[in-house]
């Protein structure tokens, strides 16, 4: 390895960069104003330099936008016609670098995407580059819990919690410089299943931490978001009821809301799980959800807050039996109906697909059903079920199709991008958020190579048209330099990773065949005698869950003409086959394989990508720090050993069902 470096600060852990022609400009940073944000840019930028070319940039405030003829430097100011809602237009002339737009947020995500340039040694004479965020709302969710631990975290214990009490220090604040670097305005800082003292973050007891959480926060340009129990007035308040239509409730958020804005006046608003897997909702007063959702709305409407209401709510006492209820319908069946009934407060927020973050679904239905409300859509970067940041699988591929499946709501403009985005809809603007990845680990997300989908989300979130290679290639210089080598191999590492888990994993869109609870291991039968409603439904025939119209129906629930490709066996993507449909063994794909071929196939596959994976980091051990090396070694070690105990667990168990020979006579159990 070339110097000694601290990689502590993931993609910001910036290098020594001995023969820059372009450092001139950074000798000199021209401030307009002292606005907290600007501020920020600049520290960050000299931050920036110092590390990179020991260039110590003198901060110059300027009374308005540059003079004329001044001189070399970098200029930073806010421009009422220049790129706005966070974006920014950074070009180079005359000897002069200059940051401008309409907000102080678009100077600093300006800042970021110059550093970013630098770090990948990229000229910056005759620069002009100009980005404006796709999305409103780029959120993080962690999943995090008071006493530390992380449901679903996989990278360490909180660093926003620990014993009940907030954490403070100095990862506070690099977590807000990672974050923002990438373009993310919106944390949610605690577990939506909102339970004991998480519930009293909106108390006195909380106010003046997260008055100081906010602080730093928002001098990145972040706001901070809570997630709140919708038991709370019974809870906190001690009142018999949290009947969303009382009276009392209402007065009880309104003068609560009240108390939490005078301490954090410009917090985001909350996030609400309700009715969802034992959390606390309206139903249980025979209220709907925008009955719900509203009240809250309503409350933190006079601070600008928003409320976000999850749509992940089904039946999750469900008989394995009962062959009619059917968990992906629920969030279609929810929510349709309340289109067009929400405050202008209200976000509905979407899980990508109908289940839960399996390795492939369909998009959800909702997006297309819902026109008149405004919408976020979730994924998770957490892999819980891919892998669990022991395995690679860059998801950034996976979320790009997401982004751009046509739901068919509009004759254009009718993508998921175009929905959040507002582009669809222009009143019901949303936005996109991640189930986060992160955890006190000095390397912040566990495996190394999963730091990639943090980046990745933050840079996809803000322009959706960056392509899965373009991010991964962006992460990849930022992180490790712009050593070609290196690129090439963790490229292509990442970008086979989601496929090859795929393969050796549940196949053809069936999803779950995990261990129950922890989420880990293949476990075909897992959950298929249970109440959660995920079934694979094999026999000796074949498998997969009939959702056509002679089974549950969930295929009608989406937009022609995505209706009719769901609906038969013979349209539908073979991707999602076993999702829309029960098929036989026997039955021949396109390429002319059968099914039960086709899983044996992939899974003796899936293995070799992996070992391949092995070969590719191997060839650039000279070139990656030793201890980063070691790490993502030995994950990928685990991940071969694991990815064949898929393998051999999966095809034994169909072979078993079958009876049907593997053509190739490769060692089945
Ligand atoms: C999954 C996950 C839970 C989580 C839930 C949610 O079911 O396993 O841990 O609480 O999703 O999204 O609310």
């Amino acid at each position: 390895m070339e110097e000694q470096m601290d990689y502590s600060m993931a993609w910001l852990s910036y290098r020594k960069i001995p023969w820059y022609p372009d450092r001139e400009y950074f000798r000199k940073i021209y401030v307009q104003e002292n606005e907290a944000v600007i501020h920020t840019a600049a520290k960050e930028l000299s931050r920036a330099a110092e590390a990179m070319f020991d260039e110590s940039p003198q901060i110059i405030t300027i009374l308005k936008e540059a003079p004329e003829n001044s001189s070399a430097g970098i200029y930073l100011y806010t421009d009422k016609n220049g790129p706005g809602n966070g974006g920014y237009h950074l070009y180079e002339e005359g000897g002069r670098l200059t940051i401008t737009a309409e907000e102080p947020s678009g100077i600093l995500y300006g800042c970021f995407a110059l550093i970013r340039k630098v770090q990948r040694q990229q000229p910056l004479k005759n620069l002009d580059y100009k980005e404006v965020p796709d999305n409103p709302l780029r959120m993080l969710n962690h999943w995090d819990n008071m006493d530390g631990s992380i449901e679903r975290g996989y990278s360490g214990d909180s660093f926003f919690f620990k014993n009940q009490e907030l954490l403070i220090n100095e990862r506070t604040a690099d977590y807000a410089r990672l974050v923002s670097s990438i373009g993310i305005n919106g944390v949610v800082i605690n577990n939506v299943n909102v339970k004991e003292n998480a519930t009293k973050l909106i108390s006195e007891d909380y106010a003046e931490d997260l008055k100081q959480l906010a602080m730093i926060f928002r001098n990145y340009g972040i706001s901070l978001y809570l997630s709140l129990n919708f038991a709370a007035p019974m809870e906190l308040g001690g009142l018999d009821t949290a009947d969303p239509e009382a009276a009392e409730v209402r007065d009880w958020w309104e003068k609560q809301m009240k108390q939490v804005y005078a301490s954090v006046p410009d917090l985001g608003g909350f996030l609400v799980k309700a009715d969802s897997e034992g959390r606390p909702g309206p139903f249980t007063y025979q209220r709907t959800h925008a009955q719900g959702a509203n009240m809250l709305a309503k409350a933190v409407k006079p601070y600008g807050g928003v409320i976000i209401w999850r749509c992940f709510v089904y039946n999750c006492t469900q008989d394995w039996r009962d062959r009619k209820t059917d968990r992906a319908r629920s969030a279609y069946d929810s929510f349709s109906p309340l289109d067009g009934q929400f405050e202008d407060n209200v976000i509905l927020q979407i899980k990508n697909g109908p289940m839960d973050f399996q390795v492939r679904e369909p998009v959800s239905s909702l997006f297309g059903a819902l026109q008149r409300t405004r919408q976020i859509l979730e994924v998770q970067i957490a892999q819980e079920y891919t892998g669990q940041q022991r395995h690679v699988c860059y998801l950034i591929p996976e979320f790009k199709e997401i982004l751009e499946f046509h739901t068919c709501c509009t004759k254009e403009r009718d993508t998921v991008a175009d929905i959040i985005s507002g582009r669809a809809f222009p009143q019901f603007a949303g936005g996109i958020t991640a189930v986060a990845n992160t955890g006190s680990d000095t390397n912040w997300t566990g495996h190394d190579l999963a730091a990639a989908n943090w980046f990745g989300f933050g840079r996809l979130a803000f322009s959706t048209s960056l392509s899965a290679g373009e991010i991964a290639e962006e992460w990849c210089e930022c992180t490790f330099g712009p050593d070609k080598e290196i690129t090439e191999a963790v490229c292509r590492i990442l970008m086979m990773s989601w496929p090859a888990y795929e393969k050796y994993t549940s196949p053809l869109g069936i999803g779950w065949m995990v261990n129950p609870h922890n989420h880990y291991g293949p476990n075909v039968d897992g959950y298929e005698y249970d109440r959660w409603g995920t079934y694979h439904r094999a026999d000796h025939y074949g498998l997969g869950v009939e959702r056509g119209s002679k089974g549950t129906g969930y295929a009608q629930t989406y937009l022609e003409a995505n209706a009719s490709m769901y609906e038969t066996i013979e349209d539908c993507p073979e991707e999602l086959l076993l999702f829309f449909h029960y098929v036989p063994y026997t039955y021949r794909l396109k390429n002319g394989k059968t099914l039960i071929q086709h899983i044996y196939d992939t899974h003796f596959e899936g293995v070799e990508d992996v070992q391949k994976m092995i070969a590719l980091w191997n060839g650039i051990r000279e070139r990656i720090p030793e201890d980063i090396f070691m790490r993502v070694s030995e994950r990928l070690e685990h991940q071969l050993e694991h990815a064949k105990e898929w393998r051999d667990q999966i095809n034994t168990y169909f072979y078993r069902k079958s009876f049907i020979e593997d053509e190739k006579g490769r060692k089945i159990y």
